[in-house]
């Protein structure tokens, strides 16, 4: 029997299971075609919602099925198997079954598969069922006990090992916990070992397994674990569970990580880092993402989700602990930025757009199209808000008293956000329809002054999204703070609390007009709409006290003289000029803060920026007039560019921010001297670097200066043994191409004998590429469209859900002209035209074409 097309899942349609689970045994006598699964599981009849047993199970070869040892009969589909209430008992029951997988076959890397000659699963959201029947549904949270049979010398699974002999191993893991948290890991693995002794005194075991050749790139993860563990009793009181806290790094992986019970499955490139292969980007993104998966194991996995569409609950809030951790080990001004710069770049995109949704979906066909930016970010972003709201003392009462309640459940948003209603005594019901309204709010101010009292007078509006035509007013926390003519701070960061659509604040009793700073710290997820001359941001550019907006000052000249040059060619103003000039001699001011104040805004950026005008954007436009003004900066900067080159060389390389902070200036810096010096630094820092950063700086100021062939080949031939140097080799090359060569790189590289569509990571370093280069990817002949749509329908069969991921590629079409969005159109059409499209890549493609 077959079931129906993928159905839509709603959240009013949530209802507990039938069964409860109490213990699991389960057993895998691994073998590559032929793995079996044998399956022992304790179920308990649900009192409040009685009815058949339903397990779900996909791609399983059934061998047996008992219930309390004796026949029973059920029913198979390609999703289900279901035993009739009237065949069971209505008190606890064993079931039994045994299936036959096949792990080498599995090329979409959900479930139990093989990645370079070992055993590996990637089970959330929905992959346990490719592995048994189950009730795979985050709801239903059960003690794992698992036993592995192969002749590999390293066997793992979650929890603590149990015993173990000549080919088996057996683990316990005993907190209850969802199916999606299940691993199993089997190789021919190397561990780098370390040890914790957590607050109350308990010694944990540590390890980092990766295969024979990345031992010597471990230290820093295992460092950054350490500090992961240390911060989060230190902040928030969480200490670690369980005897052993093991991570495994896998080459083949669609996403970055995975907070499995006791058993973190990274890619490798999120975990493996050393000096010379690695940059610092990929250093800070390595301590983050251990983080990230560490603080997973309080929230998500002892307190977990209800349902899916609760998801935001445990990544909102984990990547919101992510990020204040990289900000006490780094810098929290950068990381701000940082942050605001991923959130504007894919949320806010991902909000103008035709896959515009709920920080809290109401409905999905498949959930793994919603692990997005609006999920994550916007979800992080929610959670901060919060806490600025209440303050630091109740957020963290407010989370220690939600851990306490709800440890070993699995729960909704409304818990989350009941735990603070009771420790503040606040109605937060209108705040928390940021989970349930879709939009970027745009927030206007206008100011007032008035013999000593000065007015801002805001208003908000969000504009309507896919199947949300009518949007209510928001809970928007606005920091501001105003500053004297002199310099001086008069009001320091205050909170204005709006939650109207339109509301007025005063502040009374001021000797003189002062300049205010709206919006410090980028305290809501808001588009500001702001009149104000160059004058005035030139003056908070130089006087807030609060980095994030002395670099949104800026940034907003930035735009403001990119936009004029791209819609009348208007020159750039020196006043700009000289302010960036200014900023960038300052040597008071962080040697990191000051590389993305130099930083221009992406071509993306300003594609939008011009849609939101009214402008339909020119990709080659904006191509030429950023080239244009890179070359300005690089002749109106040339007398301070060498000695700015020179002084912050780092010196011995070391990953931290102050080192990172001075690479990330110089490479800047490089980037425009290329443009005045033939490429002699460059050059020279390219044959003398001892660490990737600047030696992948170096060559991609080559690059972009439309040279560096010599040096891209002997690139190639000192790294060509290293997968995670060669897929920056790839990325590169296609990310820095003119617009005109980036289609026809992109595509001669898959014809390269290193590019393996079936590895994500190399998939993405060229496709990831080649969308993220505007202007490439929107070159007048479209062929990046049709060679992306190609390689989706390639790819779709092998791998639905990396497929499903990179069709955002195409979710700004409505933005282009009528000629793009045609070429679009065809594509999209023919990539739902194919034959047995993924259900994934169905979703996506149906929602990106309804816009
Ligand atoms: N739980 C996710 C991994 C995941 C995502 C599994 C989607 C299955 C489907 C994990 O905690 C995560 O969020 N990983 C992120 C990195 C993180 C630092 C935001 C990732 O993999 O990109
Ligand atoms: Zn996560």
């Amino acid at each position: 029997m077959t079931d129906l097309a993928p159905q839509t899942i709603f959240l009013k349609d949530y209802a507990e299971p039938h069964h409860w689970v109490e213990t699991v045994h389960l057993t895998f006598a691994l073998s590559p075609r032929a793995t079996r699964v044998r399956s022992k599981i304790v179920f308990t009849p649900n009192d409040k919602n009685t009815g058949d047993l339903i397990l779900n199970g996909e791609q399983l070869s059934l061998k047996s099925v008992t219930v309390n040892g004796a026949y029973v009969a059920y029913d198979t589909t390609d999703t289900h198997l279901t035993i009739k209430q009237a065949d069971l008992p209505q008190e606890p029951f064993t079931f039994e079954a045994e299936v036959e997988i096949s792990p080498e076959t599995n090329t979409a890397l959900e479930g139990l598969y093989m990645s370079s000659g070992m055993y590996c699963t990637q089970c959330e959201a929905e992959g346990f069922r490719k592995i048994t029947y189950y009730p795979d549904r985050p709801d239903v949270m059960a003690v794992f006990t698992v036993r592995v049979e192969s002749e590999l010398p390293v066997m793992l699974s979650n929890g603590n090992p149990q015993a173990s002999g000549d080919g088996w191993a057996e683990w316990h893991d005993p907190w209850p916990k969802p199916a999606y948290l299940f691993a199993l890991v089997a190789g021919e693995l190397l561990a780098h070992a370390g040890q914790f002794t957590t607050m109350s005194g308990k010694d944990v075991e540590l390890n980092i397994y990766v295969r024979k050749g990345d031992e010597d790139k471990c230290a820093f993860g295992m460092q950054a674990l350490i500090d992961s563990m240390v911060w989060d009793e230190r902040v928030y009181g969480r200490e670690y569970d369980l005897d052993i806290f093991n991570i495994v790094a896998v080459d083949d992986f669609n996403m970055g990580a995975m907070e499995n019970k006791g058993l973190n499955i990274f890619n490798s490139s999120c975990v493996l880092a050393s000096p010379e292969t690695s940059t610092d980007a990929t250093f800070e993104r390595v301590e983050g993402i251990i983080a990230h998966e560490y603080f997973h194991n309080w929230t998500g996995n002892r307190i977990t989700c209800r349902d899916w569409f609760q998801l935001c609950l445990k990544e909102g809030l984990t990547v919101y602990r992510d990020q204040m951790f990289s900000g006490d080990m780094r810098s929290h001004a950068v990381k701000r930025i940082e942050e605001v710069l991923l959130l504007r770049a894919r949320q806010f995109r991902e909000d103008n757009g035709p896959l515009a949704h709920n920080v809290r979906p109401e409905s999905f066909v498949e959930i793994n199209n919603f692990y997005t930016a609006t999920v994550y970010t916007k979800g992080a972003e929610v959670i901060g808000m919060l806490r600025r709201l209440i303050g630091d003392e109740a957020y963290y009462k407010g989370c220690d008293l939600y851990f306490e309640r709800h440890d070993g459940q699995a729960v909704t948003i409304e818990d989350w956000i009941k735990a603070f209603e009771d420790t503040t005594g606040r109605d937060l019901s209108h705040f928390q329809q940021w989970y349930s309204q879709a939009g970027t709010p745009r927030l206007s101010v206008e100011e007032t002054w008035d013999n000593g009292t000065l007015t801002l007078s805001f208003t908000q509006s969000t504009p309507a999204t896919p199947g949300q035509d009518v949007k209510k007013p928001q809970v928007l926390p606005i920091m501001v703070g105003l500053i004297a003519q002199d310099g001086t701070e008069v009001v320091p960061n205050t909170i204005l609390e709006m939650t109207e659509s339109s509301q007025s604040f005063t502040f009374e009793g001021l000797s003189e007009r002062p300049v205010a700073s709206i919006l410090r710290d980028f305290s809501a997820p808001v588009i500001l709409q702001r009149e104000m001359d160059a004058k005035t941001r030139a003056f908070l550019l130089a006087n807030d006290t609060d980095p994030f907006n002395t670099w949104e000052m800026g940034r907003m000249l930035a735009k403001d003289t990119l936009v004029a040059m791209i819609v009348d060619g208007t020159e750039p103003d020196p006043a700009y000029l000289d302010a960036l000039k200014t900023m960038l001699s300052d040597t008071r001011k962080d040697p990191a803060f000051r590389a993305l104040c130099l930083a221009l805004p992406s071509q993306d950026d300003l594609a939008q920026t011009l849609t939101d005008a009214g402008v339909t954007p020119d990709p080659m436009a904006i191509y030429e007039q950023l080239e244009e003004l890179r070359h300005i900066l690089a002749s109106a900067f040339k007398d301070i560019l060498p000695a700015l080159y020179a002084d912050n060389d780092a010196g011995a390389f070391k990953p931290d921010a102050n080192g990172s902070g001075k690479r990330a200036l110089r490479m800047a810096v490089l980037s425009l001297l290329t443009l005045n010096d033939g490429g002699a630094a460059a050059r020279n820092l390219f044959e003398t670097a001892d660490n990737m950063t600047e030696q992948a700086g170096a060559l991609t100021a080559l690059l972009s200066a439309g040279t560096g062939q010599e040096e891209l080949a002997s690139f190639y031939a000192q790294w060509f043994h290293d997968r995670l140097v060669m897929d920056k080799w790839f990325m590169m090359q296609v990310a820095v191409a003119a617009p005109l060569e980036a289609a026809h790189i992109a595509d001669k590289l898959t014809q390269h004998a290193d590019f393996e569509m079936k590895n994500p990571n190399r998939f993405r370093a060229v496709f990831g590429a080649l969308q993220a280069n505007h202007g490439g990817f929107h070159a007048p002949d479209g062929a990046a469209y049709k060679l992306l749509a190609d390689w989706l329908i390639k790819l779709d069969p092998l791998n639905p859900q990396t497929t499903a991921r990179m069709c955002g590629a195409f979710e700004t079409w409505k933005r282009y002209d009528a000629d793009r969005q045609a070429m679009i159109r065809t594509q999209l059409e023919r990539i739902l035209a194919t034959p047995n499209l993924s259900g994934d890549t169905t979703e996506m493609v149906s929602r990106i074409l309804a816009a």
